[in-house]
């Protein structure tokens, strides 16, 4: 019989730092990672590489079945591949920010990529994965014995994506960031913990106060079994 990996489910809303949270989590613990949301980005760059109108669901789901998306779970070498092409950096480019909600939406696109996580999670050699995103406590892994909302105001994820962003203007940010999360939450809700969910909240919290908050309720849980 396989032996799974434990899964621990982490979701929230951009900026809530659930990436760079998640990944030093599974580094410490020797877990694997899987940033679910660079999945969505790499297809939305494809479609755009494919010269697909994103806002055309039918097109956007055509672009699907050509889709070779190739990830590893190791917290320190995270690199993402469409097909051959290194698509790291690319795929946090703001053109790419502004139009992956679009594809994100599509359900076939959602069934498509649920399926595909499932399969590196099931595939996944270390004892643990942390797997982040907006629908992971409650669609991808529901039976996670380790779920959490990791969230903070909006006013401090706007001033942390702002930081990183150090060639946009905050307002910018701060407006497509809204956007976004709203666009976002019409398809899965990520604002409020769904049952059996602890909510972390970072808003007064630094790094590496949350990485340890983090750590903390994965520690509770395995005394839990
Ligand atoms: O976490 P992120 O900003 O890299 O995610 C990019 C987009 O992908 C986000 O706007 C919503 C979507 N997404 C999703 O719908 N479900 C997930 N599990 C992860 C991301």
């Amino acid at each position: 019989t396989p032996v799974y990996p434990l899964v621990v489910a982490v979701d929230g809303p951009a900026g809530s730092g659930k990436s760079s949270v998640s990944k030093e989590v599974a580094r410490r613990l020797g877990y694997g990672f899987l940033d679910t949301g660079a999945a969505y980005r790499a297809l939305a760059w494809h479609a755009e590489a494919c010269g697909v109108d994103t806002d055309d669901a039918a097109s956007v789901i055509s672009c699907v079945s050509s889709f070779e998306y190739r990830i590893g779970t190791d917290p320190a070498g995270y690199a993402v591949q469409v097909g051959d092409v290194d698509v790291t950096t690319a795929i946090r480019d703001p053109d790419i920010t502004a139009v992956v909600s679009r594809v994100a939406r599509v359900p076939e696109v959602r069934t498509h990529l649920i399926e595909l996580f499932r399969s590196i999670i099931a595939d996944e050699r270390r004892p643990g994965i942390v797997v982040e995103g907006r629908d992971i406590t409650t669609v991808v892994a529901p039976d996670a014995p380790v779920r959490i909302l990791l969230t903070a105001s909006e006013a401090v994820r706007i001033a942390r994506r702002s930081a990183e962003l150090v060639d946009t203007a905050p307002e910018h940010t701060g407006e497509q960031l809204r956007r976004r999360d709203e666009a976002d939450a019409k398809v899965v809700d990520f604002m409020t913990a769904a049952e059996g969910v602890t909510t972390v909240d970072s808003t007064e919290l630094d790094f590496e106060q949350t990485v340890d908050a983090v750590i903390g309720v994965i520690r509770a849980a395995q005394h839990e079994v």
